[in-house]
């Protein structure tokens, strides 16, 4: 992997590993949060949220006759200054996670603590000042700007919404200063989106984020719909900006080797539910959960040797529907080593008990029954 400006987590102060679960019962949401914070104090903790879509029945009499379980009781931490990685395969829950924490989808339940305050309970002025700090760039630059709106106007928008972080006056220098901070030349301030290319296009998205001086920005598939050349421009401009204003990021994407590029820990996602999480190193070289093994066997590998050596893992079966989850483990009906107690208990993501107190990268935590390491990348 290559290491262009990504932030080496070990030495930077108060970030030293993570300790997220995915807690189902008040108890253990209480025991996790009791937990010793080796991190220092993160600055988004999602506690056991979900997200049921109604599916309802009749045209007059709509009657709700089951629901979407997109987001089923997801937990992480999110700390100051750092990249969180979300991977998984579509439909897994990755958007509605972002714009639960967005405050753009209401959470059936659970908590968003920001800063300790739960967002998900706010509403009126005070959801309005902690939207300020919570920005989100999309996964398309090209649908995610209005062409009829000029550059300068799509920038400075978010100061209608707040007049204060720039007065009237002061708007034009700002958004200028914006496009300059993105590589982009202060006097295309007036030009439109469709004379810009897809990469410029995603450099005024995350202008847009920017505007409003936020500490957290999400990320869903930020660089999905670029070239892979200009991926690697706006990835870059990321990492510089996050140096620049200390921004957290939650990134989302289906690529997993931008995601370990730009991460600093890595969520993997599977219908619904936080399957494994870890710091990249701990996902990508010590994966322990089955659904995260398989996704990793199928990432190109350069190296000839490593190639030939690693196992690939094809998963049969399609994923099942977030209406109708399988039970216990989700991951059952497309797993190899699926046993009876994974039908009847619900894994908890936590670290599994044969590495509890182990000094291994291994150790982190997983919501598997039988988690156990597995030489996917042919590293041996
Ligand atoms: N407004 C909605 N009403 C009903 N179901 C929805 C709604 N939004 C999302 N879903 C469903 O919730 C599930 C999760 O969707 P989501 O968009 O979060 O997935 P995703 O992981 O972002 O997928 P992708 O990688 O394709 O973007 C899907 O089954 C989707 O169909
Ligand atoms: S709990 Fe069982 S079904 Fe789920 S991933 Fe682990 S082994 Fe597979
Ligand atoms: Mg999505």
């Amino acid at each position: 992997m290559a290491e262009t400006g990504k932030k080496d987590v070990a030495a930077t102060p108060n970030v030293s590993e993570v300790h997220v679960s995915d807690a189902s019962t008040t108890q253990e949401v209480e025991a996790v949060l009791d937990a010793p914070v080796e991190r220092g104090e993160p600055i988004l903790q999602v506690r056991n949220l979900v997200k049921h879509f109604p599916l309802t029945q009749g045209i007059l009499f709509k009657k709700q006759v089951g629901a979407v379980k997109a987001v089923d009781g997801v937990s992480f931490d999110l700390y100051q200054g750092e990249t969180l990685g979300i991977v998984g395969e579509s439909g897994c829950g990755k958007s509605t996670v972002a714009k639960l924490l967005m405050t753009l989808e209401t959470a059936t339940s659970g908590e968003v603590f920001y800063k300790g305050q739960d967002i998900t309970k706010l509403s009126g002025r005070a959801l309005k000042a902690v939207r300020r700090n919570i920005q989100m760039v999309f996964q398309d630059p090209y649908t995610s700007l209005n062409p009829r709106m000029t550059v300068g106007d799509i920038i400075g928008e978010p100061f209608e919404i707040h007049p204060e972080v720039a007065p009237k006056g002061d708007r034009r220098k700002r958004v200028q200063e914006l496009l300059d901070v993105v590589g982009l030349n202060p006097e295309y301030i007036n030009r439109y989106p469709h004379q810009f290319s897809g990469g410029q296009r995603q450099r005024i998205g995350i202008a847009r984020g920017l505007a409003l001086n936020p500490e957290i920005i999400i990320c869903d598939e930020p660089v999905s719909a670029l070239d892979v050349s200009v991926q690697a421009q706006v990835i870059n401009l990321m990492e510089k900006l996050q140096d620049e204003f200390n921004l957290s990021y939650v990134f989302i994407a289906h690529d997993l080797s931008i995601v370990r590029h730009i991460s600093d820990r890595v969520g993997v996602m599977y219908l619904g539910k936080m399957a494994e999480i870890g710091t990249d190193a701990e996902i990508y070289d010590h994966p322990t959960h089955p659904y995260t093994q398989a996704l990793l066997s199928a990432v190109p590998v350069p190296d000839p040797d490593a190639r030939e050596r690693r196992e690939r893992i094809i998963l049969t079966g399609d994923v099942p529907s977030p209406a109708n989850p399988p039970s216990g483990c989700r991951f059952r009906t497309r797993c190899w080593k699926a046993q009876d107690k994974c039908a009847e208990e619900v894994p908890l993501l936590a670290v599994p008990q044969v590495f509890v107190g182990k000094s291994t990268p291994a150790a982190h935590e997983s919501a598997c029954h039988f988690a156990e390491e597995k030489d996917v990348v042919g590293a041996a």
